[in-house]
């Protein structure tokens, strides 16, 4: 059986063309800045975001550690949207490895306004710890994939640095977000102070992030990248097919969001199958099942039996990622896939 995986677009392979840049590549000693290939990379990101300076790291997890660790000091405060993967995915680690607090805010669509973070900065006062950081997501992955413009970037981070705080994008998808709206991303760089976005993601690219701000930060969070333990050796071949990425791979990714609207218009016949479509803005898709009379675990047991990975995302909704080497025949037999597999309630004679 040909199973459609639309888990994540992390399943994504590296290209021939990655397996042979890895072949290739030149390489040194990273931690002594020795290796060509990470310093090409790092060059061409930086480039890329039209900022001074960028860190290769291992992943999106240690790229927001490492940037949460280097603009903030132990006991500050850390604004996040509520749901932001550094805060409900990360194992925590603002608390537990950098010593940090966070201060939630509620966005609609992953997004929020400098209006809300005038709200929740605190101000100075003996009780409170010091509101140091706002962190946004762009794309935001539990809101569905949903996209920041730049101008909303630029709105949430004037009231923040307002107030004395910096401003770190958690930019794993940071790229869907510049192609669904066909902006550069260095866009979105001139408003931040930082921005950490993966190579592993649609990308296709078998491992790594990286960082970019300034030589100041970036210097900084090469440090703390270090006690982290992700100083590496020879890294260029990690950097090796980041470069063919960066080179080749962004402007593809217009074919994963037409998948998920296709997607989309499919499922959408089905009654029972209930979603947004104001979040579906670029490869992602979020589906509450509750009306299917299954729970997600039932559901994801039922369609992998047909070929169709999918994941629980939460109470009542599952998740679908389309990406490289989905086609649209793919998400045609997805939708037939989910169709076949809800229980007879559509026609008033209910099976379970
Ligand atoms: C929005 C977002 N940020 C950060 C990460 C973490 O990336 P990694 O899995 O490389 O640690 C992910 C991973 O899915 C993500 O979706």
């Amino acid at each position: 059986m040909n199973v459609i995986d639309l888990r994540s677009d992390t399943v994504t392979l590296p290209t021939q063309e990655m397996l042979e840049a890895i072949m290739q590549a030149k390489l040194g000693d990273d931690v002594s800045g020795e290796d060509p290939t990470v310093n090409e990379l790092q060059e061409l990101a930086a480039r890329t975001f039209g900022a001074e300076d960028a860190l290769l790291v291992t992943s999106g997890t240690q790229g927001n550690l490492v940037a949460m660790m280097t603009h903030c000091r132990r006991g500050d405060e850390v604004l996040v949207e509520s749901e932001a993967h550094i805060y409900y995915y990360e194992v925590g680690n603002m608390a537990s490895v950098a010593g940090l607090v966070p201060r939630l805010i509620k966005g609609d669509h992953g997004r929020f306004t400098g209006d809300q973070v005038r709200h929740a900065a605190r101000g100075r006062d003996l009780h409170f710890p010091p509101s140091r950081l706002l962190a946004l997501e762009n794309t935001h992955n539990r809101a569905g994939g949903t996209c920041w413009t730049p101008a909303q970037v630029a709105d949430v981070s004037e009231a923040a640095h307002e107030l004395g705080m910096k401003v770190h994008v958690d930019g794993a998808r940071i790229f869907n977000a510049a192609v669904a709206l066909d902006v550069p991303v260095s866009d979105y760089m001139r408003h931040v102070d930082s921005i950490q976005f993966c190579l592993s993601k649609g990308l296709s690219c078998p491992v790594g992030s990286l960082l970019v701000g300034s030589h100041e930060f970036i210097e900084a969070a090469r440090k703390n990248r270090k006690m982290v333990g992700g100083g590496m050796r020879q890294a260029g071949i990690i950097a090796a097919p980041g470069i063919v990425a960066l080179n080749t791979m962004v402007s593809r990714l217009a074919e994963d969001h037409a998948n998920a609207r296709r997607l989309v218009d499919n499922l959408e016949v089905l009654e029972e199958v209930v979603i947004d479509r104001e979040s579906v803005q670029t490869n992602i898709v979020v589906a509450d099942i509750s009306a299917t009379g299954l729970t997600p675990d039932e559901f994801v047991a039922r369609t992998r039996k047909e070929g169709l990975l999918v994941t629980k995302f939460g109470e009542t909704t599952v998740r679908f990622v389309t990406h490289r080497g989905i086609t649209a025949e793919d998400v045609d037999r997805a939708a037939m896939i989910v169709e076949s597999v809800l229980p007879a309630c559509r026609s008033g004679v209910c099976s379970i």
